[in-house]
């Protein structure tokens, strides 16, 4: 087994860096502070959109097998977010862009990360299976750098 401490804490790290994003763009948005808008909702969607993918490739297919019901519930959360980056991205093209739907997304994601603190990133620290493995790799290799 991995020391868990480091990497748990640098997923947690991404979800807090993903939560500030939100709010920020939640607040240009009131204000439609552009083009400030358009940096920050770049930065969102490349930090939002790697975080998924990562879980989705390393952990969730182990997950599915161990925990099926835990996976399940997570990877429809993911395809949610997925959906809500889609419509925030086009109400920005618009200049229609609302912070509450902002905020939701938000809301649903801090509900997520409370969820895969517990059911995701303590058992992929103490996971022997492939993916997992090269996953707690992967982040002490960007923990070291
Ligand atoms: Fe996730
Ligand atoms: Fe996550």
């Amino acid at each position: 087994m991995t020391d868990a401490a480091p990497i748990v804490k640098s997923l947690l790290e991404d979800h807090a860096r993903i939560d500030a994003l939100l709010s920020r763009l939640a607040n240009e948005a009131q204000g439609e502070v552009r083009p400030k808008i358009e940096t920050t909702w770049d930065a969102l969607e490349r930090a939002l959109l790697r975080h998924l993918d990562e879980e989705e490739v390393y952990l969730f297919p182990e997950l599915a097998k161990e925990r099926p019901e835990d996976a399940a519930r997570l990877a429809s959360d993911h395809a949610r977010f997925r959906h809500a980056l889609g419509e925030i991205g086009i109400a920005l093209e618009l200049h229609a862009v609302r912070s509450e739907v902002i905020d939701a997304l938000a809301r649903d994601l801090r509900a997520h990360a409370a969820q895969e603190d517990v059911a995701l990133y303590r058992w992929a620290a103490a996971s022997e299976a492939p993916g997992p493995r090269a996953f707690v790799s992967r982040m002490q290799r960007r923990l070291a750098a």
